[in-house]
């Protein structure tokens, strides 16, 4: 069993309501009592209108909680419907998802999206940044060229990378049950990391995955060593699938 640190994090989508905290609390319940299995660090991105409510619940130190997306202007604005870092980071988000597909599909561009990280960042939020090919993109095998123009337009070397976490996320992969071959995905890990250290000079950069991963197909995953966590959308929604998704990690 690996001693690095790897990351659960759990990307709740449009899902939940104040109900929901019994989800967490059992997550919660399962980290205190299972601390020893691995160094872990779990994050739950839930929707907006539950993250100070379980802020206020959560008394565990276990477990910590992010907003999905945020606008890319920061403080407050005419920009009805929004909600600004700054704002986020006031309700208690300590991560934030930024640059999910399911966003870039509503029109969310790079520039954006470097917006968005940057005043992250300023309110010290941590990234998770979301980058991956679609599967015509795969098809035509672009999946490194688009991977590198996404890095290279929305980050930049004064970024505190520390603080940011990259998440390789094929968007085939999303909600489809498809996942990469664990080939592919170990070549793709390290092409990631070494841009990144190429572009930014990025000593040691946190890469996760994301797409499809359920309680089943972690065990593939936990063999590629190189992989320092994940980003769990459907499986997430239920405390039983995302725990042990946990435990076969580590079986
Ligand atoms: P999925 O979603 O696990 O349901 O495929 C992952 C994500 O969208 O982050």
């Amino acid at each position: 069993m690996t001693n690095k640190l790897k990351y659960f994090i759990g990307n709740w989508k449009m899902f939940g309501d104040f109900t929901s905290f019994k989800i967490i609390s059992r997550i919660s319940m399962f980290s205190r009592s299972y601390a020893r299995l691995g160094r872990k660090k779990i994050v739950l991105c839930v929707p907006n209108t539950l993250i100070y409510f379980f802020k206020k619940k959560l008394k565990s130190k276990h477990i910590f909680l992010g907003a999905q997306n945020c606008h890319h202007e920061d403080g407050f604005g005419p920009y009805t419907g929004s909600i600004s870092p700054m704002m986020l980071k006031k309700i208690g988000s300590e991560y934030i998802i930024i640059g999910h597909s399911e966003n870039r599909k509503e029109g969310e561009t790079d520039k954006m999206i470097k917006r968005k990280i940057a005043f992250s960042l300023k309110n010290k939020i941590n990234i998770i940044f979301c980058i991956g090919e679609t599967s015509s993109e795969k098809r035509k095998k672009q999946t490194f060229s688009v991977l590198r123009k996404q890095l290279k337009n929305s980050l930049e070397k004064k970024f505190d990378f520390n603080k940011i976490l990259i998440a390789y996320e094929p968007v085939w992969s999303i909600g489809s049950n498809k996942i990469p071959k664990i080939n592919e995905l170990k070549k793709i890990i390290i092409f990631i990391k070494k841009e990144c250290g190429k572009n930014f000079n990025v000593k040691k950069l946190r890469v996760l995955y994301g797409g499809s991963v359920n309680p089943q197909n972690i065990r593939l995953f936990s063999l590629i060593s190189n992989i320092d966590g994940f980003l769990i959308g459907g499986a997430s929604q239920s405390a039983k699938k995302f725990i042990d998704i946990i435990k076969n990690y580590y079986k």
